[in-house]
């Protein structure tokens, strides 16, 4: 048997990749029942809605599922750096008719923390996954101690190596492909990212838990060519933004669905971390001039708060000029489809 699937205990070695904004238990559910790893998104929920979810999961009857977590370090509050991008922003606002939210940026992403770690040793889910590295040892241990298994984000060799000396049972390897955010945490080197060609092999090579590869991955070829490099299994985010099951407003379905598609990059004027979308107005505006990077975005997650009301009115008019398109490279070779039917088609690729 597959060592994913004894160790997360699956039917097939596909991870649904947790897509915070896009999705909630419904995909999660789905996935699971299926045979793959279903997982929930935790980075915009509120401790309520998480403890809501997780019951819905809880539901499952056994089939584990797996709960993500972000695991930034928050930056401190830096009014210069948000009056020069309030100032990159304004023409924007002034183009609408509209007036700049006032007052400091909030987070509208928060880490994971104690009073979330409270709310998971309620539920116990059986899978945890970070993003942007690990939480402290301790957190770590109190998540082990119910027997829950530890997956994390690796951009680089380094990271993969950094992982599993921190204790995780579990590597995903993230090719440069991949859609939304990256989960870089030992350097913030863009250019020296890797795509998942490259970097999967390296990985496996370096550490000794399963590998599990992400990254640009939407059909059967895409899962065969993991295997062939050396994967354990594999985590897909886009290829399900597509299914009914998930929650991708209908302006960033259209835009998956059209010839847009095809141009995807990585940009930080959304969030103030690298992640990568189908470019935009947004992204062609405020990057440097050679890439979707703008110097002038606040730390990560304080760039966010500048668009809010920007992207309610231009949403509201149909108008996808300003929303993040979080979409991976693989996106114009995604068809429609049941979640379940995705995740059985994946697994059965993998083979026996
Ligand atoms: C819309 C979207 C949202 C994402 N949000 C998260 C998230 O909340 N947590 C996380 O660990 N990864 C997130 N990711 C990244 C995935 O874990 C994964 O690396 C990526 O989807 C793999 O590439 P693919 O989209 O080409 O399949 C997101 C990806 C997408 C497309």
């Amino acid at each position: 048997m597959n060592r994913l699937c004894e160790l997360l205990n699956l039917s097939w070695p596909v991870i649904q990749a947790p897509m915070a904004g896009s999705q909630g238990s419904a995909l999660a559910t789905a996935v699971s029942n299926a045979g793959g790893l279903g997982s929930l998104p935790a980075a915009t929920l509120g401790l309520d809605a998480l403890a809501l979810e997780l019951r819905v999961l809880q539901g499952l009857a056994g089939r584990p599922y797996n709960v993500n977590f972000f695991c930034h370090t928050p930056p401190p509050v830096d009014p210069a750096r948000e009056a020069r991008w309030n100032e990159a922003l304004t023409p924007f606002y002034e183009e609408a008719g509209l007036t700049l939210p006032v007052g400091p940026a909030s987070a509208a992403r928060v880490p994971f923390n104690q009073a979330a770690l409270a709310v998971l040793e309620g539920f116990q889910p059986p899978v945890v996954s970070f993003h942007f590295g690990l939480p402290a040892a301790e957190s770590l241990q109190r998540i082990k101690a119910w027997g829950a298994k530890v997956l994390a984000s690796a951009t680089t060799v380094d990271e993969a190596m950094w992982l599993e000396a921190h204790g995780v049972d579990v590597v995903i390897a993230q090719g440069w492909e991949a859609g939304g955010h990256r989960g870089m945490f030992l350097s913030d080197d863009l250019a020296t990212q890797m795509g998942l060609f490259a970097l999967l092999p390296q990985v496996v090579q370096a550490v000794k838990v399963p590998v599990v590869a992400a990254g640009g991955i939407v059909d059967a070829q895409g899962v065969r060519a993991a295997r062939a490099l050396g994967a354990d299994g594999v985590q897909v985010g886009t290829a399900f933004l597509w299914c009914p099951e998930s929650q991708t407003s209908p302006l960033h379905r259209a835009a998956l669905v059209s010839a847009q598609a095809g141009q995807t990059a990585v940009t930080n004027v959304f969030t103030g971390r690298p992640a990568r979308g189908i470019v935009n107005r947004a992204m062609r505006a405020l990057g440097d001039g050679h890439s979707c990077i703008s110097p002038l975005a606040p730390a990560f997650p304080l760039a966010t708060t500048a668009w809010g009301p920007l992207r309610a009115a231009t949403e509201s008019l149909g108008s996808s000029d300003f929303t993040p398109l979080w979409a991976g490279q693989g996106a114009p070779h995604c068809q429609p489809c049941h979640a379940a039917d995705l995740t059985r088609l994946l697994g059965q690729a993998w083979g026996s």
